[in-house]
């Protein structure tokens, strides 16, 4: 499978066709996105609050808010795997230009309950503050790579998207971060199944989770947005 870039590369030349084995991350991306849509689905499309891994009783605005963003979220999250393949945006760019617009009215939906829902958090204002600033990163990066699409800036277009997934795949390093920082802050509770809400150590631990899931995430892709540039800008 070879993908051919059909937009410009933000130095104006056309990229060369990009072989599939140069994009080794697609399917790891798309298999664990699946894993984490098939376990954590079940809970919430029943709409029965019972089934939540988290608490629900915080008020009425709560429970509804939560299960939109995760509606929304499942669908933004599928759009992003199909946004982010290089072969389908290469060969088929309607449907690159209509799951991108799937993803950013999910993204819209997602971020606008989600900041509902971190005005209610199981593990005080540090979890707060976390997935408030999470919720307006993702609408901002969001709306900036739309915008720049619009108006054909397709290098800055690519780099808030970029920015934008890598905010909204927050939640599938969450699942491996949880465990991490759990292990970390009460080492001992996870084997004993001694995890419960209210405990200061796992409130501990998702604050952090609630931080690290993102931050590490961004970081991760400013580093592959911006890699090796300064040594090739300066041999230019
Ligand atoms: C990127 C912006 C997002 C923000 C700011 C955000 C925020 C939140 C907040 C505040 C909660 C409640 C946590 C608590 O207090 O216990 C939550 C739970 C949850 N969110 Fe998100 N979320 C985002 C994206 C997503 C996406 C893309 C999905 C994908 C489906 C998702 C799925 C879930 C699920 C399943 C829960 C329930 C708890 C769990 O199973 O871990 N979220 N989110």
């Amino acid at each position: 499978m070879t993908a051919v870039r059909t937009v410009p590369s933000s130095t104006g030349r056309v990229a060369r066709p990009v072989r599939w084995w140069r994009r080794p991350w697609i399917a790891p991306l798309a298999a664990v996105t699946g894993v984490f849509l098939v376990t954590t689905l079940p809970r919430y499309v029943g709409l029965d609050p019972a089934l939540s891994l988290v608490p629900t009783d915080r008020g009425p605005a709560f429970y509804p808010a939560l299960v939109t963003h995760i509606l929304a979220g499942s669908v933004m999250l599928t759009a992003g795997v199909l946004q982010l393949w290089p072969w389908l945006r290469a060969r088929h760019p309607g449907v690159h230009r209509w799951s991108g617009r799937t993803y950013v009215a999910a993204a819209l939906v997602t971020g606008l309950a989600a900041l509902v829902t971190a005005q209610f958090p199981s593990a005080g204002a540090g979890q707060q503050v976390a997935n408030t600033f999470l919720a307006v990163l993702l609408l901002v990066c969001t709306l900036l790579g739309f915008r720049a699409a619009r108006q054909r800036r397709f290098a800055h277009h690519r780099e808030w998207m970029v920015r934008s997934a890598a905010l909204a795949f927050s939640i599938v390093t969450n699942r491996f971060w949880a465990p991490v920082l759990i292990l970390v802050y009460a080492p001992g509770a996870l084997t004993d199944g001694d995890v419960a809400f209210g405990d200061p150590r796992i409130e501990g631990a998702a604050v952090a989770s609630a931080w690290v899931s993102w931050v590490v995430n961004l970081l991760v892709a400013e580093w592959w947005l911006h890699r090796g540039t300064s040594g090739r800008a300066r041999r230019r």
